[in-house]
């Protein structure tokens, strides 16, 4: 089956800009990739400025579209006002925000210092807060509308989950903000959703949730019904579309993702897969000669 396979009509998101906060790797630059194939132009913002630039040269080359890179760290709302107005002054409007900046790593939560939850939750929860405040706060001013906000959440966003229980604690943090202001802001024109990932393999998020030789004991294959990773494209596809004016009625939505993962977990019987299909035969006959007997 074709799954890389790019979806949007050409030119779909022509003349719109979008800042992706860490859009300088992973699922930030193959996002920010296609919003430039799509012909918008695009803000990679992040800490890394050398990161930055280099990233500004190569997806400038590979697509032809023009990309400002701007560094900031987005815990501090100082720099993130900073990085907005330099957004505003090179393109001269901002239709979308894409919250994807996060920080991450396992940790059985008695471990962590009190700065190392803290940390987490400043990068994912307050840095998503910052730059939707100060973007929402200038569209709103300016009586811009047709904006979006999206949030890069994950499925333990709902389920919670030990041993990344900052990121959890942020990410549904970060959930409960996209549907609050879907609501409220709704009226001034801004839209807000988010995308709950399953696992789609990156160098950063590997390196802190699947360190070392955990990789080869713990694949991740093996909890997806469709027994496989995302592909990037897959989930540039999705936030094309949800940052598009094709989705323009969709409006405080979370859409997950993640070929069945969470679900697979969370449904009693599923682990009943585990039955090979020679055996139905016999269970199905123990469970019709109990019937008879009642
Ligand atoms: C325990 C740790 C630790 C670890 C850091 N700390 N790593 N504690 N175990 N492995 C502690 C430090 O000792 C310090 O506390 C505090 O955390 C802050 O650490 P710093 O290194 O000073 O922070 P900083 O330089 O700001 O770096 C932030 C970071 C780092 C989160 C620690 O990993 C980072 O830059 N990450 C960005 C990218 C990232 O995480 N990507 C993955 C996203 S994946 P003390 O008390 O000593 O001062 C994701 C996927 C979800 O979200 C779902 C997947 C399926
Ligand atoms: P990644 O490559 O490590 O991306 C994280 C990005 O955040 C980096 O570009 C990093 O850049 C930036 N960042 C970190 N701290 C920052 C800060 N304080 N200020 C500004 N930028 C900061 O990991 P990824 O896998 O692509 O993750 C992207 C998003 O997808 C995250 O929200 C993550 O939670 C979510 N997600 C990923 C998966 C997955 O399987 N990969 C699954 C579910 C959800 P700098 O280091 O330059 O700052």
């Amino acid at each position: 089956m074709e799954y890389s396979a790019k979806m949007l009509k050409e030119d779909a998101l022509k003349g719109k800009t979008f800042v992706v906060t860490g859009g300088g790797s992973g699922l930030g630059k193959s996002m920010s990739t296609y919003f430039l194939e799509l012909g918008a132009a695009v803000v990679i913002t992040s800490r890394n400025t050398d990161k930055l630039l280099a990233v500004k040269d190569e997806l400038e080359t590979k697509t032809g579209g023009r990309v400002a890179a701007i560094g900031c760290d987005v815990r501090n709302y100082d720099e993130v006002e900073n990085m907005v107005a330099e957004s505003l002054e090179i393109f001269g409007k901002i239709d979308g925000l894409v919250n994807n900046a996060a920080g991450n790593f396992i940790s059985p939560t008695e471990r962590l210092s009190a700065n190392a939850f803290d940390t987490i939750i400043d990068i994912v929860l307050k840095g998503t807060k910052n730059c939707t405040l100060a973007l929402g706060k200038h569209w709103i001013e300016n009586k811009e509308t047709n904006k979006i906000v999206l949030n890069i959440v994950t499925t333990y966003a709902f389920t919670g989950s030990g041993y990344v229980v900052p990121s959890a604690t942020a990410k549904a943090g970060v959930l409960a903000l996209t549907r609050s202001l879907a609501i409220e802001w709704a009226k001034y024109g801004i839209r807000s959703n988010a995308i709950a990932p399953g696992p789609f393999p990156t160098e950063g998020a590997w390196n802190r949730l699947v360190p070392g030789d955990l990789k080869d004991k713990f694949d991740l294959t093996k909890k997806v019904p469709l027994k496989r990773y995302g592909n990037h494209q897959e989930l540039a596809n999705l936030a094309a579309y949800l940052v598009s004016d094709f989705s323009a009625y969709i409006n405080g939505e979370v859409i997950v993702i993640d070929g069945g993962e969470w679900l697979k977990g969370a449904g009693q019987f599923n682990l009943l897969e585990q039955i090979p299909e020679s055996m139905w035969d016999r269970v199905e006959m123990t469970i019709r000669s109990k019937n008879k007997k009642e």
